[in-house]
């Protein structure tokens, strides 16, 4: 079984589609072991603890250096011996620390198409709000491994969304979610537990 952990900040409906795939067997041989956030308050620990599954905070605020919550946040990882990592909303940099000790075995999902609209500064409805001001046509979303950059690791898929006229940000951000993201990043673990996607 392909084991994951998932790193969230907010509402967690990433990693949602993430446990309805696995549930309903789209997402064969995998299971989520843990389930980390930066944010005590993130509706993401409640719906892990809906779906029977261990969540833990693990937040910069509790720590005296930042150093030291970079340490806890790799310790909070190999604790829960994870084939794969997903960051799914998660609104940290991922420290060296642990992209060493996952090299190749982290992903993510941006929602953009990068190039476009990515790398710092970029997360979030401000994302959404960007493509709005330069009235690009097309949007979407991104599954990408992490590497030392931000949004620069390679990308393994991508999935265009139309932008409509008098969209709002987070009438945009909906329709990402739900035309997009919440299709390609668990299609992405999909491959990864049957062996077709490579990682390590
Ligand atoms: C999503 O737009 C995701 O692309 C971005 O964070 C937002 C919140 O995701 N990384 P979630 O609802 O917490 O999964």
């Amino acid at each position: 079984m392909l084991r994951i952990a998932v790193c969230v900040s907010g509402g967690g409906t990433n990693l949602e589609a993430i446990f309805k795939n696995i549930e309903n067997g789209t997402i064969e041989n995998a299971g989520i072991v843990r389930v980390i956030s930066n944010n005590k308050n993130a509706y993401a620990l409640t719906r892990a603890d809906d779906h029977n599954t261990e969540g833990i905070c693990i937040s910069p605020k509790d720590f005296e250096t930042r150093d030291e919550f970079n340490e806890a946040l790799l310790r909070g990882l190999k604790e829960a011996d994870p084939d794969l990592v997903v960051l799914a909303g998660f609104l940290v940099n991922v420290p060296e620390c642990v992209i060493r000790e996952f090299k190749n075995r982290i992903i993510n999902i941006h929602p953009s198409l990068i190039p476009s609209f990515c790398g710092k500064g970029y997360y979030g409805l401000k994302v959404h709000e960007a493509v709005l001001a330069r009235g690009v046509k097309v949007t979407g979303a991104t599954v990408h491994f992490v590497d030392e950059g931000i949004d620069t690791g390679k990308i393994l898929a991508q999935k265009a969304v139309s932008v409509m006229d008098g969209d709002t940000p987070e009438v945009l951000q909906r329709r990402v979610m739900e035309q997009a993201e919440w299709i390609i990043l668990p299609d992405i673990i999909s491959k990864i537990a049957s062996g077709e996607i490579k990682i390590g």
